[in-house]
């Protein structure tokens, strides 16, 4: 079938992106859906922090591409051997495909699974085959083995987790990345408990999923920081006791005296070095720090190794918030639908694909939590 797709061609052009223009939407031709493959309409999709570093050639990816991995939409066609589902149902989209079989997946740890980590290196769907191609004929490479800045979308079976019908798909969208990411970071990785206090370094889509989630699980207090004067200000209207501005002279010191020496849990959702270098020293003695933020693929955190042991100070990745999606995506929908993840709010306006690199800028820019592409509206 034929379809309209956002490619990039080339990371690293620079901003203004409504300029230099790194999403180049085209038709493309989209192969049907192989063995344990569905082919979904996209209905909505999220532009997250981590498609913004793709496009600025942080961590790089192979090219062309059609990136895009937060999304939502329908089962309009399932490949062989696919029996559990059928057309018309709602997905929401998983952006780490799982085998199900490795040790990692055995666990319970499929967001690590090596063969979604080794699809997303190769820009193949899991099963190793790419389906989107230019009418030139030349191979487009998947992002994420996902592929949700177009119209329609080939996806693994295992990549996508169906929902009731009744969750709009604009919302459904954030549940596959932002939600599971701070949420997860939270309720997952950090194991929050009632009554304990957090702090959560920066505060865009993913980290106003992990405020959400600290609220839901009863933190006694929550410690928002951001670079952003504007995000302060939403993070207390939605719930944060304390607020800090990262730019401030010496924020850690404030935050340090503020909390009594620190906090013991702390969350970083901003991906730079420097918030995770404030992070980790607002982490009180005997405390977790946990970084879900993605900086460059060569940025290095360094810490004083002697104080790490003596203060016995835990560093935690988190990797797609540390989820088992067919677990967490419908107990996330359940909070979401008590109003105790109201992810609704943290919709900045929605957008097509002609207006997908204005909307990159306005992310750069810090000022929006989630735009919604509607590829077909
Ligand atoms: N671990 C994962 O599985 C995973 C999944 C999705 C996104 N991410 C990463 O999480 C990060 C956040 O994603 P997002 O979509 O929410 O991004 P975003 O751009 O919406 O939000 C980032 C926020 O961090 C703030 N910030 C920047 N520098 C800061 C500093 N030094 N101190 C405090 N705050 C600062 C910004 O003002 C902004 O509000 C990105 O690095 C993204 O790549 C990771
Ligand atoms: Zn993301
Ligand atoms: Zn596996």
């Amino acid at each position: 079938m034929r379809m309209r797709a956002a490619i990039l061609f080339e990371q690293g052009r620079p901003r203004p992106y409504a300029a230099s223009r790194p999403l180049q939407v085209e038709e493309v031709a989209l192969e049907g859906p192989g063995r344990g493959e569905v082919l979904i309409e996209v209905a909505a999709a999220g532009l997250c922090h981590s498609d913004l570093s793709a496009i600025e050639g942080i961590r790089p990816r192979p090219l062309p591409v059609v990136i895009g991995h937060e999304g939502a939409g329908i089962v309009r066609e399932c490949g062989q051997g696919v029996t559990d589902l059928r057309p018309g149902d709602h997905v929401v989209t998983v952006f780490v495909s799982s085998c199900g079989t490795c040790r990692y997946c055995v666990r319970g740890r499929p967001n690590i699974c090596p063969s979604g980590f080794a699809a997303r290196a190769a820009g193949t769907l899991l099963s190793g085959a790419r389906r989107i191609r230019r009418l030139n004929g030349e191979a487009v490479n998947h992002g994420s083995g996902l592929s949700l800045f177009a119209q329609y979308a080939v996806v693994a079976r295992r990549a996508m987790v169906r929902i009731d019908p009744d969750v709009p798909l604009e919302d459904a969208a954030i549940f596959g990345c932002a939600v599971m990411t701070g949420a997860g970071a939270v309720l997952n990785t950090a194991r929050l408990e009632a009554g304990e206090a957090i702090a959560i370094v920066g505060l865009g889509g993913v980290g106003m999923n992990a405020l959400f989630a600290a609220l839901a699980a009863g933190a006694e207090r929550i410690v928002a920081v951001d670079a952003n004067a504007e995000k302060l200000g939403l993070a207390r209207q939605w719930g944060a006791t304390d607020t800090f501005l990262a730019t401030e002279p010496d924020c850690a010191g404030k935050v340090r005296a503020a909390t009594d020496g620190g906090l013991d849990t702390v969350i970083e959702t901003a991906g730079t070095i420097r918030a995770m270098e404030l992070a980790h020293a607002i982490t009180a003695r005997g405390g977790r720090t946990v970084s879900a933020g993605l900086p460059a693929s060569d940025a290095a955190f360094s810490y004083l190794h002697a104080q790490l042991v003596s203060d016995e100070k835990s560093i935690l990745g988190s990797y797609m918030g540390s989820c088992v999606p067919e677990r967490d995506i419908p107990r996330f929908l359940g909070l979401y639908r008590r109003g105790r993840l109201p992810v609704e709010r943290l919709k900045s306006g929605f957008l097509g694909l002609d207006a997908i690199n204005e909307g990159f800028d306005r992310l750069a820019e810090g000022g929006v939590l989630r735009q919604i592409l509607r590829p077909n509206a």
